[in-house]
């Protein structure tokens, strides 16, 4: 986000009032509604959450105790409840309406796919005992690696019944970031396709898991499970690999739930810290199936009749609770859709809106601004009359996207809930809701009920309404991140940390807030970019960078971008002599496919400079404020009376 845009959003005054016959409809209608429900929770913090936990989820033993806080900040929600997060997404359905559609699936070549709750339930415990039939246990790791599609949710679902912690990987990380996750996690099966379809290519999956076997360590990987989706030729090496179609013959379609404790690891999604090395974020059962079902409800207002379409991909959080668990926990019918916004073209999505009566639209910045980009008009060709409800998440929205995709897209009919939350809070956190608040472009207004967030400075007091700080949890929520698996000092010291004598959860967010309290995040205050709504840290980039032979230092900043949000700048001194003209080209060239390989293709650096050398102080630390206002092309008005050799300043200015 430049300084400009913030500029923008903190001077604008433009509100949206929801219409008054939306608002009569809403679950959680008018202000004094979601008043009353902040009240209550304010006054009885535990009561509110024990009430919502009791209305919301079906508990297989009743929880006592909503909140243990002995062991701070290892919270414990719902702990001595027993409950199963499938059961609580498929036969809770089974009686009510077990033929209606809860996935329609569209493929990247527009063929649409339906199935039932009582279908997906069937498909589900089908390969729950396939799974058990391979000995997976209450507590194993179960690896996923697989493309959009019913099968994906099947996966994670069939985990979910049997009490196995999964860990999904975007089918976009590399072979080297699945080897990395598969040994951290100790997974003992991994699921995966032969391949995956996105805007009419073919992107293999199996032969990446291949490769991944072959850096070594992954004995403990019992069996992998290939779901065949493109039909291309894999490598099947017996005993170890089989076919999804073979395991799941003969299975019984009924599976018993695995009872667990509320507290036990639903998942692991890996993400982007300010270390090389990522992180497992390690979710809960009962408390974060909650915050998925509750947001469901209040913040997309969900309505037995809506047609739900999150286009994020299941790799990410988004996918997790706004496909596999919130949309399903609730009964919806959702849209999962395997291709891309661009293919065939840049009217795809209004046309998958128009083709399935889609009601609700959760998606990110980026895509609205490559889409505004494409063709600002197209939307106008498609009937958009479904929609009801507009969402985004994951960085924030310039106000003039903001204003487009409410104008162009709602037809200044439907809401946009700009939705703020992280991999590690579970669910949204801070969020218009759509039948209370008054919008403002760009901001994602106030915190949910029972969410106590705050802006600070560094000593950890709130500041003044209309200035900017760090914004923090000051209690803990029910679908909030437990651990990092297998790093329980890393989430302590990272997440609880001393500046605020370890009672705050820092979420790495700057952010301010305006004279009505509505916050406006400001973006990243750690070293983490956010591209195209992918999180990535700037280490995890240098130390790829770093792991080619050639390279011998390399520094990575962020810079703003109009497309994808923030875009990767790579500052990098080779081993040998600096490179000029052609020869940089052709080894930045390189260095992108490198990092590609080492991470996957969203790490790849947009812009590489080469120098002699890195600008740095005395001290030898480099000077990052400076790269950045390098990678930004800005005037150069900081000191750099310290810097060593100030001929490099020159060099680093040419992009190669
Ligand atoms: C970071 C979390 C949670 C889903 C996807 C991203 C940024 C997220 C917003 C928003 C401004 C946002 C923050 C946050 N972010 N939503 N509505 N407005 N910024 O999950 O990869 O864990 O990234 O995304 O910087 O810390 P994630």
């Amino acid at each position: 986000m430049t300084s400009a845009t913030i500029e923008s959003v903190l001077q604008e005054d433009r509100l949206f009032e929801p219409s008054p016959e939306f608002v009569k409809q809403a679950n959680v209608s008018g202000m004094a509604a979601y008043q009353a429900l902040c009240d209550e929770a304010e006054r009885d913090f535990e009561g509110f959450w024990g009430r919502m936990a009791r209305e919301q989820l079906l508990w297989h033993r009743p929880f006592a105790k909503v909140l243990n806080e002995s062991n701070a900040p290892f919270f414990k929600w719902f702990e001595d409840g027993e409950i199963n997060a499938s059961y609580n997404c498929l036969e809770r359905h089974l009686k009510t309406q077990p033929e209606k559609t809860a996935i329609i699936f569209e493929a990247d070549d527009g063929k649409v796919t339906r199935i039932s709750y009582r279908q997906l339930y069937h498909k589900v415990c089908q390969l729950a005992n396939a799974l058990k039939a391979h000995g997976v246990k209450k507590g194993d790791r179960v690896l996923i690696y697989m493309p959009m599609s019913i099968e994906v949710v099947t996966a994670m679902q069939a985990c979910a019944r049997i009490g196995a912690t999964h860990s999904v990987v975007f089918g976009g990380f590399s072979a080297k970031s699945l080897h990395e996750r598969i040994l951290d996690a100790g997974a003992t099966e991994v699921i995966t396709a032969d391949g995956q379809l996105r805007g009419g290519r073919e992107i293999p999956l199996k032969a990446a898991v291949d490769e991944a076997f072959a850096m070594g360590g992954c004995e403990g990987v019992k069996n992998v499970i290939v779901y065949r989706r493109t039909g291309s030729k894999v490598e099947m090496r017996a005993p170890r690999d089989k076919w999804w179609h073979e395991v799941v013959q003969g299975q019984s379609d009924t599976c018993e739930p695995t009872w667990v404790g509320a507290e036990h690891p639903l998942f692991i999604l890996y993400t982007s810290g300010s270390t090389g090395k990522p992180k497992g974020v390690q979710h809960s059962t009962g408390g974060y199936l909650l915050q998925a079902m509750l947001t469901m409800r209040w913040v997309f207002d969900h309505k037995p009749t809506d047609v739900f379409w999150c286009t994020a991909d299941v790799g990410w959080v988004t996918g997790h609770t706004y496909i596999t668990y919130g949309p399903l926990a609730v009964g919806a019918t959702e849209v999962m859709f395997e291709g891309v916004p661009t293919y065939p073209n840049a009217g795809r999505f209004w046309k998958i809106i128009q083709d399935h009566k889609v009601s609700v639209f959760y998606t990110a910045p980026t895509a609205i601004r490559s889409l505004i980009k494409a063709g600002p008009d197209l939307p106008k060709k498609y009937d958009l009359s479904s929609l009801r409800i507009l969402g985004t998440v994951g960085e924030p929205i310039n106000p003039e996207a903001w204003m487009w995709y409410y104008k162009t897209v709602g037809k200044e009919r439907c809401p946009i809930v700009d939705t703020w939350w992280q991999t590690e809070t579970g669910s949204q956190l801070i969020s218009p809701l759509p039948g209370v608040h008054a919008l403002k472009p760009g901001s994602c207004t106030q915190p949910l009920p029972g969410i106590m967030a705050a802006i600070v400075d560094e000593t950890g007091q709130e500041v003044p309404k209309g200035k900017g700080g760090i914004l923090v949890i000051k209690r803990p929520w029910p679908a909030m991140i437990r651990t990092i698996w297998g790093d329980p000092q890393r989430f302590k010291n990272g997440y609880y940390p001393q500046d605020f004598k370890g009672k705050y959860y820092l979420a790495g967010d700057g952010a301010s807030r305006d004279q009505n309290g509505y916050f406006t995040i400001m973006g990243r205050i750690d070293d983490v970019l956010n591209v195209a709504g992918h999180r990535l840290g700037t280490m995890e980039i240098e130390s790829a960078l770093v792991a080619n032979p050639l390279v011998a230092e390399a520094a990575v900043v962020g810079r703003p971008d109009e497309m994808t949000g923030e875009a990767i700048c790579a500052f990098v001194v080779l081993k040998q002599a600096r490179p000029a003209g052609d020869a940089a080209h052709k080894i930045a060239g390189d260095l992108r496919e490198w990092v590609g390989k080492e991470i996957g293709p969203i790490a790849k650096p947009k812009d590489i400079r080469f120098g002699d050398n890195l600008p740095k102080t005395r001290s030898g630390k480099i000077m990052r404020r400076l790269l950045r206002s390098i990678a930004k092309g800005e005037e150069i008005t900081q000191d750099v009376s310290t810097l060593e050799n100030p001929a490099i300043l020159e060099q680093i200015k040419q992009v190669a």
